[in-house]
């Protein structure tokens, strides 16, 4: 079986190290995989970091797309990958969750009749105001195969019309060959979860970031900020970058910052919160950091705040609570459990999120993100519809 895997935003980079892994040690005389790197991502520190710690095979291509608004940026890609497709010709393309990348190689795939594997497929935000939800809805619909991380995705499949049974697994004739107009379903948990099991202990002893940042026996928050909607909006990222000076008065806050917040502080924050935050002693800015300091960093703290979904779900994971900043999630299970809280960019509920988690952080996380063996699963179903 032949793959051609599209990878570009760091979380697919980082979601496409389980899929190698998987394919090296379980598959590697039944599957060759090629890597398509658009470019999204370019910096050291947002890209090649995670090929050299996570052992992901270099690109096989990089399209070297870069920044550009929506319509061009995807333009480019898609252009880009239907002609590494016709010169490829594999049985599938491997599509991760809900970025440009993502759509632009569902758009570039389903033209030409290339079979879409969707993973982390079903997810919705039902605000169609997050350029991340256009992207999903529009995968989904182009795909063959769809792979579901939550319960919660699989419903949303099947009332947008899927094939899916109660069980998870598609009530398409088994015998048939799955295409576009007869997907294949299933529920298989989350590809970020098999990840974040293989190098938990790894990281302890990889990195030392703890150290580094004198944080080793220091209660410290977690944050991380890189949604268009906060961090294009002056009074949402104001609110938030208020309720963080606050909570510097209790806690020390760790704040790794995507290139697209690190730019926008200066135009979107005014003097007197850009002195209050640049000058504070208890507020680490620092540059993005590799995922295995994250993973270290998401361990020792004590709260997680995030508009990131990727970053949600590993508060989860390591079982810490998290304060989503955002008005609502793809991952609902994680606010159904109250582990976490959507306090949207609003600095009072941040306040009082913060308050309730501290005075009684919560013990009970149940396993809902799967076995930590979702790619696996995925592969031998492909292997199988590959059969057919
Ligand atoms: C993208 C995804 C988002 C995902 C995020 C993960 C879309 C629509 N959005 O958002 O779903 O959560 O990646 O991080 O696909 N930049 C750099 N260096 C880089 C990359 C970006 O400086 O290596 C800056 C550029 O100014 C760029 C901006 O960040 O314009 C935004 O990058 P872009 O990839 O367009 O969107 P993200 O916000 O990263
Ligand atoms: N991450 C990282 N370094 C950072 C911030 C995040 O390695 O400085 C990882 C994080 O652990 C998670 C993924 O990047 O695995 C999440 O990506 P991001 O927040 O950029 O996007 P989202 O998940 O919201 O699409």
């Amino acid at each position: 079986m032949k793959l051609v895997t599209i990878i570009g935003a760091r979380p697919q980079i980082i979601k496409a190290a389980a899929l190698s892994r998987a394919i090296r040690n379980h598959y590697a005389n039944q599957i060759q995989e090629i890597i398509v790197h658009t470019g999204q991502h370019y910096d050291e520190n947002m890209s090649q970091v995670f090929f050299d710690e996570l052992q992901i095979p270099r690109p096989d291509y990089n399209l070297h797309v870069g920044s550009a608004s929506h319509g061009v940026q995807t333009a480019r890609m898609t252009e880009g990958i239907e002609a590494l497709l016709l010169k490829e010709c594999p049985d599938f393309i491997v599509l991760y969750g809900d970025t440009n990348s993502t759509l632009a190689g569902a758009v570039a795939a389903a033209k030409i009749h290339v079979p879409i594997v969707h993973i982390e497929a079903g997810l919705r935000s039902f605000n169609k105001a997050m350029p991340e939800e256009i992207n999903r809805i529009v995968c989904d619909h182009c795909s063959t195969l769809l792979f579901t991380p939550t319960k919660a995705g699989l419903e949303n499949l099947k009332r947008e019309g899927f094939p899916v049974e109660e069980s998870g697994v598609s009530t398409g004739p088994t015998a048939s060959t799955p295409s576009i107009d007869n997907p294949r379903v299933w529920h298989c948990g989350d590809i970020m979860y098999d990840n974040s099991l293989h190098f938990a202990d790894i990281a302890e002893t990889k990195t030392d970031i703890i150290d580094r940042l004198n944080l080793s026996g220091t209660p410290f928050v977690l944050a991380t900020i890189h949604r268009d909607s906060n961090t294009d909006h002056p009074e949402r990222l104001s609110a938030i970058f208020k309720a963080l000076i606050l909570l510097s008065e209790e806690c020390r806050i760790v704040l790794p910052l995507h290139p697209r917040t690190s730019k926008l502080l200066k135009s979107n924050l005014n003097e007197e919160l850009q002195k209050q935050v640049f000058n504070n002693t208890n507020i680490s800015l620092i540059p993005p950091v590799s995922f295995l300091e994250m993973v270290a960093l998401e361990r020792h703290a004590q709260l997680v705040m995030t508009d990131s979904g990727g970053v949600q779900k590993e508060a989860y994971f390591f079982k810490k609570p998290c304060i989503i900043l955002r008005p609502e999630t793809e991952w609902v299970e994680i606010v159904q459990t109250g582990n976490a809280v959507l306090a949207d960019a609003d600095e009072a509920t941040i306040m009082q999120a913060w308050q309730v988690f501290k005075d009684n952080p919560p013990r009970d996380f149940p396993e809902i993100f799967g076995d930590g063996h979702a790619a696996e699963f995925m592969l031998e179903n492909m292997l199988k519809a590959c059969e057919k």
